[in-house]
C-alpha cells in the first residue's frame, strides 16, 4: 500500500517522480504528492485523488525545477484521503520532509509527547509524527539526518518504507524499510528509490533491495551506505541485476492492464511450467521441492496460508494435494491464522501463497509458523519479495508483473505451480496411478492452448455482460475443483464492478442462497462434463424452476445444459483438476466487460491496493 519514489542526480527530478508514481499507482490511489529541492528551498504540491490530479495541481501551483525530490501515492490508513493528509509531510520547522508507506502503530503516545514539547500537527497522519520525531531528535541530540532517522526508527513500532530529505543536506536522501518494500536503483551518478523497480527500469538495471530493518544513506557522488537500524552495523550493498523490462510494465495496446494480463495467461502459464514439467520423461522437477522432498512426504499435514485470490488458489491446491498425494491439507486465511494461536507442529509443512510477496498477514503467518518449527514453502510471483525471502524454500510463479489490481494471471499461475507440486508429491508417495499421473502431466502441458481457446469466447461474453451489467447481485456456483473458481469469479466481479456477488458450492445453494433466486438474479454455473456434471445439471434445473437467469460454463459441444441455460459459454475440457484453470478465464472476461460497461476504474478499483502491507 502506498507507492514511494525518490530521485537524486543530474536530471530534472519532477518528470521522473511523476512517471514513477503513475507506475506505482496500483499500490494506492487515494491521494498523491511531491516535494523537490530547487537549490534553495523545498517546493511541494499534494492533493486528494490520483497522480493525474497531482500533475494538474502541481503544474498550476509551482514550477518544479530541481534534481532531488520525493513523491508518494497513497492508500489511506490513518486519516481520510484529503489534501492535508496526503504525503509528503514536513516537520514543524519545514526543514525536513518525508514520504512513508506503512503504519506507525505507537504514533499516538509519540504525538502526545511531541505536543507536550510544543509541536503542532496539521494532519491526522502517523507520518507527520515520524518526521517531527526525527526533527526533535536532531535538535535535542545535535544529530545529522541519517543518525536522527535511525534513533527515531528505533522508537517506533510498526511498518515503514520511508524517504527523508533535509534542507541542510541538499545532496542526500535517507531511506529505510521495515515490512514495506524498498528498492534503490543505481545509475551513473544518480540514484532512484522506489517501492518497486518499475519507476527506474528505463534508467538502470542495477538495484539494491533493502532488507527489513535496514536504512540507506544515499548521497550524490558518494557510495551508498547501508546500516542495520537496530545494531548500527554496516552492511555491504548487494547490487542485483534486474530481469524486468519496460514492455512488461506497459499496456502494450490493450485498454487496461487487466485485459492485457488476462490475455497473457497462455504465455505465462507456459513460462510457469517451462523447465519444470518434463512430460516426455514423466517427470516434474522443481528445485525447491526436490531439495525438501522428505519434508513434504513426511508431513503429517500441509497448512496453506494466504489472502484473497491467493487463498482461492490455496483451496484449489487443497483439493489437488488431498486427491493426488493423499496428504491432509488445511487452508487458512492468513489474517485469522496469525491471531488464533493455531496448532502448528514441527512436522507440518506450511505453504504461503502470495502474488506480491508483501502481504502483511501472510508474512506474519509465515513468521509464526517458523517460530513453531514448521517448514515454510512460498509460492510467490514477485522475485526477491519479502515472503520469498522469509520462507525456507519456494517456487516462483513467473507470471511477470501484475499491474491490474484485480488478480488474474497470478491466480492461474499459482494453480499451475500448485498442480506441479501436488503431482510431484503424488509421484513421490505413489498415491496416484501412473496413467492418471501422466494424463495430468500431458494435460497440464496443453493448458496454454486450451486457455487460448477459452479466450475466443470473448465476444460472446461481452454480449452477456451487456445484458447483465446492471444486475445488483450475482451468484457463482461450482462443485469440486470449480467451487474455489466460483469464489474467485464472485470476488473478481465485486471488486471491479462493485456488484454484490457471492460464490457457493453448487449444492449449498439450497441451504440458503436459493431464497435469493428470482427472475432478476443472474446465476453463473460452472458445469463442465466431469464427475459432478449430473448433480450440477440438477442444480441448474432448481435455478430454472425459480426463474433465475442461468449463464453456464460448459464443455465444448454440451447439449444438455444448452437446453436449460439462458446463455452458455463453451470451454475446452481437461482433467477435473486442471479445468479449474480454464474455467477461470471466462469469469475474468465477464467481470472485466461488466466493469468496463459500468464505467468503473478497472485497473484501480475504489478502496483497493495491489499490495496489502498493512493488516
Ligand atoms: C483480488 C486480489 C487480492 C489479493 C490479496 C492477496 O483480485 O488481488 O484479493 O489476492 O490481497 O495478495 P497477495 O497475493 O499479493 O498476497
Amino acid at each position: 500500500m502506498c507507492g514511494i519514489v525518490g530521485y537524486i542526480g543530474p536530471r530534472e527530478a519532477y518528470p521522473i517522480i511523476i512517471k514513477g508514481l503513475k507506475r506505482l499507482e496500483y499500490r494506492g490511489y487515494d491521494s498523491a504528492g511531491v516535494a523537490l529541492y530547487d537549490g534553495e528551498k523545498f517546493i511541494s504540491s499534494k492533493t486528494k485523488g490520483k497522480v493525474s490530479d497531482l500533475e494538474k495541481r502541481a503544474e498550476e501551483e509551482n514550477t518544479f525545477k530541481g534534481s532531488m525530490g520525493i513523491g508518494h501515492t497513497r492508500w489511506a490508513t490513518h486519516g481520510v484521503p484529503n489534501d492535508v493528509n496526503s504525503h509528503p509531510h514536513f516537520s514543524n520547522s519545514g526543514e525536513l520532509v518525508i514520504i512513508h508507506n506503512g503504519i506507525i502503530e505507537n504514533y499516538e503516545p509519540l504525538k502526545q509527547e511531541l505536543i507536550n514539547r510544543g509541536y503542532t500537527f496539521k494532519s491526522d497522519t502517523d507520518t507527520e509524527v515520524l518526521v517531527n520525531l526525527i526533527e526533535d531528535i536532531q535538535k535535542n541530540k545535535g544529530l545529522k539526518l541519517g543518525k536522527a532517522v535511525q534513533v527515531a526508527l528505533n522508537q517506533v513500532v510498526g511498518a515503514y518504507a520511508i524517504c527523508v530529505m533535509d534542507i541542510k543536506k541538499p545532496n542526500e536522501i535517507v531511506a529505510a524499510r521495515l515490512g514495506s518494500p524498498l528498492a534503490i536503483g543505481i545509475g551513473e551518478g544518480e540514484f532512484f528509490v522506489a517501492s518497486d523497480a518499475s519507476p527506474f527500469i528505463e534508467y538502470t538495471n542495477n538495484a539494491i533491495y533493502l532488507e527489513d530493518e535496514e536504512m540507506a544513506i544515499i548521497r550524490l557522488h558518494k557510495p551508498i551506505k547501508i546500516r542495520k537500524i537496530k545494531s548500527d552495523s554496516e552492511v555491504s550493498p548487494y547490487i542485483q541485476e534486474l530481469q524486468l523490462n519496460l514492455e512488461q510494465i506497459e499496456k502494450g495496446g490493450y485498454d487496461h492492464f487487466m485485459l492485457k494480463e488476462i490475455y497473457e495467461q497462455p504465455q505465462v502459464i507456459r513460462d510457469t511450467f517451462r523447465g519444470r514439467l518434463l512430460s516426455d520423461q514423466g517427470l516434474i522437477k522443481m528445485a525447491g521441492i526436490e531439495d525438501n522432498l522428505n519434508k513434504f512426504i513426511n508431513a503429517k499435514r500441509i497448512i496453506i496460508a494466504a489472502c484473497g485470490t491467493s487463498w482461492h488458489a490455496g483451496l484449489v491446491a487443497e483439493y489437488m494435494i488431498e486427491e493426488f498425494a493423499r496428504i491432509p491439507v488445511e487452508v487458512e486465511y492468513a489474517s485469522e491464522f496469525r491471531y488464533r494461536n493455531p496448532i502448528i507442529n514441527a512436522d507440518d509443512v506450511v505453504i504461503a501463497i502470495s502474488q506480491s510477496g508483501e502481504t502483511a498477514d501472510t508474512l506474519a503467518a509465515i513468521k509464526l509458523a517458523k517460530e513453531k518449527g514448521a517448514f515454510v514453502f512460498g509460492v510467490c510471483n514477485v522475485v526477491g519479495s519479502s515472503i520469498s525471502r522469509e520462507t525456507h524454500a519456494g517456487a516462483y510463479t513467473h507470471a511477470g508483473p501484475e499491474i491490474g489490481v484485480a488478480s488474474t494471471k497470478a491466480f492461474t499461475t499459482q494453480i499451475t505451480v500448485l498442480a506441479l507440486i501436488a503431482l510431484r508429491l503424488a509421484k513421490a508417495k505413489g498415491t496416484m496411478s501412473q496413467s492418471d499421473y501422466l494424463r495430468n502431466l500431458i494435460e497440464l502441458e496443453l493448458i496454454p492452448e486450451k486457455v487460448q481457446e477459452a479466450l475466443l469466447e470473448n465476444d460472446k461474453i461481452l454480449e452477456i455482460a451487456k445484458i447483465y451489467k446492471d444486475a445488483p447481485n450475482c451468484l457463482f456456483l461450482g462443485r469440486g475443483f470449480n467451487f474455489p473458481v466460483a469464489l474467485e469469479g464472485a470476488l473478481k466481479l465485486k471488486e471491479i464492478s462493485y456488484i454484490h456477488a457471492e460464490g457457493y458450492p453448487a449444492a449449498e445453494m439450497k441451504h440458503g442462497p436459493i431464497a435469493l433466486i428470482d427472475e432478476n438474479m443472474p446465476v453463473i454455473v460452472i458445469a463442465p462434463q466431469q464427475n459432478h456434471y449430473d448433480k450440477v445439471v440438477s442444480n441448474i434445473q432448481e435455478i430454472k424452476a425459480r426463474s433465475g437467469k442461468i449463464i453456464a460454463l460448459v464443455s465444448k459441444g454440451d447439449e444438455q445444459v444448452k437446453n436449460l441455460a439462458d446463455h452458455i459459454i463453451e470451454m475446452p475440457n481437461s482433467t477435473e483438476a486442471l479445468t479449474s484453470i480454464i474455467a477461470t478465464i471466462p469469469l475474468q472476461l465477464l467481470s472485466y466487460h461488466v466493469a468496463v460497461l459500468r464505467g468503473t476504474n478497472v485497473d484501480q478499483p475504489r478502496n483497493l491496493a495491489k499490495s496489502v502491507t498493512v493488516e
